[in-house]
């Protein structure tokens, strides 16, 4: 029997579209991201448990869990005779990685059980490939984090798709969800398909920016390049009082604030705890729309996919 657990994770960083993700973990220890579980069995099965369980099509061959195990048997070439475990822990729809994290445990804990058939690089292009079904659009800014841990650049080289780059220790990442959902592919369709050349090079400007404090360690420098230039102009509209929660948290002391992902989940940073717990209140009594809305303070995860008991 194995186990996986993959962390929910944030894409884009607002200053990376598309390029940009990192894992999180929320420091009071609670479980934000999905677990597969994978046991022998005579015959091919598929169980989704979990909070979320309901959430995600149960009819099989609609389900990713299901379309990830399909493309690794194919990949490897055997027959499939396992029951696997979906346990749904991340809403869907929510822009916390959720789709990318049953992804990435499915397909982490398949190698794992079938031996390590396949190599890291081709199990992110299928992790990608499968987001890609979901999404519209392929990118790795949410499977690349929540399987390799840390904050993933995406690259375009023969040998890696994505890299770790440093990050900030100090920095507490707030997020929340309000409790309803927003799918990546309606996020994605409002964006424009050409960008004006002015965007495009402020949005060069703000990512170089944010890679070079972030490889020299300058906090406040990489803080002030964090402007979507990209998405949020235009997903902001889709978020209930998004400039009225900026204004209001910079006010308590946020350094950064964005959409994760596609949204809804908003997120907030600052290197301070009791800041850090202030703007986790103003969420929770703000933002949450429904009753199984949350707000956590997490940090990054650096160890991303990985076996849980
Ligand atoms: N980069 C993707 C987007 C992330 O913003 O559409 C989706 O979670």
């Amino acid at each position: 029997m194995i186990k996986i657990y993959a962390p929910a994770s944030i894409g884009n960083l607002g200053v990376g579209f598309d390029i940009l993700g990192a894992a999180i973990t929320p420091i009071n220890n609670k479980i934000l991201g999905d677990i597969i579980t994978i046991q022998s069995s005579h015959q091919f099965q598929l169980t989704n448990i979990g909070k979320y369980a309901q959430e995600i099509p149960q009819y099989n061959k609609k389900n990713i869990v299901w379309k990830a195990c399909k493309l690794f048997f194919e990949k490897i070439q055997k027959k499939n005779k396992i029951h696997i475990i979906l346990e749904k822990n991340l809403p869907i729809s929510s822009g916390l990685g959720s789709s990318a994290s049953s992804i990435v445990s499915t397909l982490v804990a398949l190698n794992i059980f079938f031996n390590y058939p396949l190599k890291k690089k081709k199990l992110l292009q299928m992790m990608g490939s499968l987001e890609g079904e979901i999404s519209g659009e392929k990118h790795y800014d949410n499977v690349a984090p929540s399987y390799l841990g840390g904050i993933q650049l995406i690259l375009n080289t023969k040998k890696n798709i994505s890299n770790s780059i440093p990050y900030f220790k100090k920095w507490f990442w707030i997020i929340a969800w309000p409790g309803i959902k927003l799918s990546t592919s309606q996020s994605r369709s409002i964006l424009p398909k050409l960008y004006k050349r002015k965007t495009c090079i402020q949005y060069g400007k703000n990512i170089s920016q944010f890679l070079y404090s972030s490889y020299t360690n300058q906090s406040d420098l990489a803080i002030s390049s964090m402007k979507d230039v990209i998405a949020e102009p235009f997903r902001k509209n889709l978020i209930q009082g998004f400039l009225k929660h900026k204004k209001n948290l910079k006010k308590i002391g946020s350094l950064a604030y964005g959409i994760s992902g596609s949204g809804p989940t908003l997120f907030s940073i600052t290197e301070n705890k009791n800041i850090a717990k202030k703007i986790q209140k103003y969420f929770l009594e703000n933002y949450i729309q429904e009753k199984n809305g949350f707000s956590y303070i997490c940090t990054i995860d650096s160890v991303g996919a990985r076996e849980v008991k």
